[in-house]
């Protein structure tokens, strides 16, 4: 089912979701949902309070439609509970979208590469080292889990602007 994707300036976008101690069928209907929500709003990932739910859920998928981009593939991955557990001292610019501020863009540092672990939809441990695209889609979307949207933490002095172009990966 597609879900309501929220935009600023709701308020639940910035309050901290809470741990999932239940790994259920409800659970996994709702990555199922994101899922979907994500693929019509051609977003490369989502997180739980996005869709109004405070919970720390977190989806993220990419599949470029041309060989260029390739590089970029994300493999769909589903995290819940996810910390980031260690991050790399160099530090990388890229611009970045949100589905929760739509048509807007900005440029953020973070880490190039990031170690995390979480858990799957149905329970089982997980842990992924993330660099690029990857890394750069999912530091954003625990940030969502911490009640944090991009706009937060733009390049020093500089500001969102209109996207340019309709690029799947302009949108987080
Ligand atoms: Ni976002």
């Amino acid at each position: 089912m597609i879900r309501q994707i929220l935009t600023e300036p709701d308020e639940r976008l910035h309050q901290p979701a809470e741990p999932v101690t239940v790994f259920d069928t409800a659970l996994q209907t709702l990555v199922s949902d994101m899922r979907e929500t994500m693929h019509q709003a051609r977003g490369i990932g989502l997180a739980a309070p996005q869709v109004g739910e405070l919970k720390q859920v977190l989806i993220v998928e990419y599949a470029p439609e041309s060989k260029a981009d390739e590089v970029d593939t994300i493999p769909f991955t589903a995290l819940v509970n996810p910390r980031v557990t260690w991050t790399s001292p160099d530090k990388v610019e890229m611009w970045e979208g949100c589905l929760s501020i739509p048509g807007m863009e900005g440029a953020v540092i973070r880490p190039r590469k990031v170690r995390i672990k979480g858990y799957t939809p149905t329970g089982e441990k997980i842990q992924i080292k993330a660099s690029g695209l990857f890394g750069r889609v999912l530091q954003h979307e625990i940030d969502h889990l911490h009640g944090q949207l991009y706009s937060q933490i733009l390049v020093p002095g500089s500001k969102l602007r209109p996207v340019k172009s309709d690029k799947p990966t302009d949108h987080e």
